[in-house]
């Protein structure tokens, strides 16, 4: 482990996706902020969408560091007609999205007796219905452009799972399932779908996970922390450019003949 601040940004000399916009949710913070700072260092146009707008503008000034042209729009992505709004304007501005990052969420545990219906709700239509909601308003934008990707952020929870995840499991086991749906409806047009599923990241929403379940097991948010990354083949915990790497690779010229597959960013967790 490197420390408690998250590293967002990693050096690179690539720019693969000049002259192309790229849509993220989840921008303001966390994996979100990484894939959309990342775009913006190849060259891309982004489309920072969040409900946390300080942290939105932050990672709208990141981008700009780059030379990035950015928009940064207030969205909640459970509501169909924010989504909608936000496609809209990056049409009229850029008339065109080639890549769309689907990385807002949240999470929540708990003991099946604990779980409330309000509790798995939240988490499903964020999780799930949310990023349903993005890939069905920009996936025919991305096909009427050029082809493009879609990158849905799902996670190792949602090829395995641990006890206590209940509604977390099954919106990222729906997020994989959802994408194998979309990349066939969208293989002819020439745009490729893939989940990517990280394992444990730095970022604050696995805070949120250690602070959750630590105390369950008789441990400090830390220790919990801690003993993840000790279960790792890798011993560590991601960083979220590590993330990012993999949707930028996903959305460059290189996998324009991978689609419909959820690939593991988790240092061999779920193999082991
Ligand atoms: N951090 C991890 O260990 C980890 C592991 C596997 C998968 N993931 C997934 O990666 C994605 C990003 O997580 P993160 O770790 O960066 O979390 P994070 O908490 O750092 O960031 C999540 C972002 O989503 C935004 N968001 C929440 N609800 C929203 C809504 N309704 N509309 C728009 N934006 C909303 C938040 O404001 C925040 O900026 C999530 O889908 C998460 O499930 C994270």
């Amino acid at each position: 482990m490197t420390g408690n601040t998250p590293a967002y940004e990693h050096e690179t000399t690539l720019r693969r996706f000049v002259g192309q916009v790229a849509v993220v949710t989840g921008s303001a913070k966390g994996i979100g902020r990484a894939c959309a700072v990342r775009f913006a260092q190849e060259g891309a146009r982004v489309v920072c969408l969040d409900i946390h707008d300080t942290g939105n503008a932050e990672t709208g000034a990141i981008c700009r560091r780059y030379g990035a042209e950015v928009a940064v729009i207030h969205c909640d992505v459970t509501r169909l007609e924010d989504v909608q709004r936000a496609a809209e304007e990056a049409m009229q501005r850029w008339e065109r999205i080639d890549i769309l990052v689907t990385a807002a969420g949240i999470y929540t545990g708990g003991l099946l007796t604990e779980v409330t219906l309000e509790q798995w709700q939240r988490v499903i239509d964020i999780n799930l219905t949310g990023v349903f909601l993005c890939n069905k308003v920009i996936a025919p934008l991305l096909a009427g452009c050029c082809g493009g990707s879609i990158i849905n952020i799902s996670s190792m929870s949602g090829k395995t799972s641990w006890a206590g995840t209940h509604e977390y499991s099954a919106s990222k086991s729906g997020v994989i399932g959802l994408t194998h749906s979309v990349a066939m409806e969208m293989a002819p047009y020439g745009v490729t779908v893939n989940a990517v599923c990280p394992g444990n990241t730095r970022t604050e929403l696995v805070m949120q996970a250690a602070r959750q379940n630590a105390p369950r097991d008789g441990l400090t948010p830390d220790e919990w922390l801690a003993r993840r990354a000790s279960e790792c083949p890798m011993k560590r915990i991601a960083e979220p450019w590590e993330i990012a790497g993999l949707c930028a690779f996903l959305a460059s010229e290189d996998a324009r003949y991978i689609t419909g597959q959820a690939i593991e960013v988790d240092g061999g967790m779920v193999l082991s």
